[in-house]
């Protein structure tokens, strides 16, 4: 089977090329490298011996996307490809609905032109809002995301359950994402963002690496364990993993289906810090500082869906994924810069 993954080069999209090659896929990887470089494909390469086909070009180019599908026979597509800070969505509202939105309603334009009706898309569990009880059930309402970020992954959900009324023909995962973190276990892998982190686990890594002073934690006054924020972190090949069920699911499930991939298990900001202390033997410098505007206290998932459909559960722990997490940071200060 080949598979279209677009978005590819990035972190999740690299880490679920790598599964997919292993478990004996064909890949075509489309990425703009707007935020990635192809490194991360050669370390796939490396790694695995295999390699994936990358077409570099825009998601928002239906004459490229024809292309693709016309010369490629492509069975499914995983997609990855968009913007994801949410504080420069909010200066740049135009480039998130450009690229999250306009880009996925380009991409399905294609792939039903070619007849390729199965699509894995990658949400967020930024889709629910703020709710009223922990842990999240898929069939909880969703919330009215803070930022134009998660109004658009909340817009395509929309728009593809829309489509999958329209055509029964199509065949479509929601993956709701928790809070993806760690590494390849190999160290030659993982997330790099670009400029200053605005998520937890690479600003933390960063900081014990000496690349940043010290983290800032932002509120300890929430009503959970210790005050800080508590979050259901997930480890990037677990959830790589999850892509791969997904995919298997829908070739047997007409329809458009929704899955939380998550663990199951909340961690405070301060049970994080402290396994990453741990792991990495570095102490971590914080400063306390004021909430961050639109964190929530707490979030995590009810994984029981996903385990019961997909067969698929989470399985590595809080201290695989810091591990690993410093296993990259460490081998690669500059990311794969380096
Ligand atoms: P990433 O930025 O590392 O990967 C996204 C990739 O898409 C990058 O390689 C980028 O160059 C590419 N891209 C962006 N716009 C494109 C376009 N118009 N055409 C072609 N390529 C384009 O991000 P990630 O963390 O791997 O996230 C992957 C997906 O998962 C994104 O859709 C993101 O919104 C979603 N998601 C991520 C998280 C998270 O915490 N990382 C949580 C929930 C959902
Ligand atoms: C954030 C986004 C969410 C997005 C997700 C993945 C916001 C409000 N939410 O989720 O839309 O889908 O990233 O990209 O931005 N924290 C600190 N110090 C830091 C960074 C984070 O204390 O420097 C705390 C946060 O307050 C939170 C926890 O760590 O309690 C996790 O934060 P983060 O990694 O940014 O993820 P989310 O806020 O859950």
């Amino acid at each position: 089977m080949k598979i279209l993954v677009t978005g590819g080069a990035g972190y999740i999209g690299s880490h679920t090329t790598l599964a997919l090659l292993e478990a004996g896929y064909e890949v075509v990887v489309l990425d703009n490298l707007c935020n990635s470089s192809d490194a991360a494909l050669h370390a796939v390469e490396a790694i695995c011996g295999k390699s994936a086909r990358m077409i570099r070009g825009d998601v928002c180019d239906r004459a490229l996307l024809d292309r693709i599908f016309r010369e490629q026979r492509i069975d499914a597509v995983l997609h990855f490809a968009g913007l994801k800070a949410v504080g420069e969505s909010v200066r740049k509202p135009l480039d998130y609905y450009e690229n999250n939105v306009g880009g996925s309603i380009t991409l399905c334009q294609a792939m039903a032109a070619a007849g390729v009706f199965r699509l894995v898309f990658s949400s967020s569990a930024t889709v629910y809002g703020e709710p009223e009880q922990m842990p999240i059930r898929e069939d909880f309402p969703t919330g009215i995301p803070t930022n134009p970020y998660g109004q658009s992954k909340l817009i395509v959900e929309n728009v593809l359950r829309d489509l999958s009324q329209a055509e029964p023909r199509w065949r479509i995962a929601l993956l709701r994402y928790f809070n993806p973190i760690g590494a390849h276990h190999s160290g030659h892998m993982g997330e790099d963002p670009n400029g200053i982190p605005n998520n937890l686990l690479p600003y933390i890594s960063q900081v014990a690496v000496g690349s940043l002073p010290e983290l800032s934690i932002f509120g300890d006054d929430y009503p959970t364990i210790d005050g800080t924020g508590v979050r259901d972190y997930i480890h990037v090949v677990d959830l790589a993993d999850g892509h791969l069920k997904a995919l298997q699911s829908i070739a047997e499930r007409p329809g458009i289906h929704t899955w939380n991939l998550g663990t199951g298990d909340g961690y405070s900001v301060m049970q994080v810090l402290q396994a990453f202390e741990q792991a990495s033997g570095r102490a971590v410098p914080y400063r306390v500082m004021p909430r961050r505007s639109g964190d929530i206290a707490e979030s995590w998932a009810d994984a029981s869906k996903a385990a019961k459909e997909l067969g698929w559960k989470a399985t590595r722990s809080l201290q695989d994924m810091v591990t690993d997490t410093w296993r990259w940071q460490s081998n690669h200060p500059r990311g794969y810069l380096q």
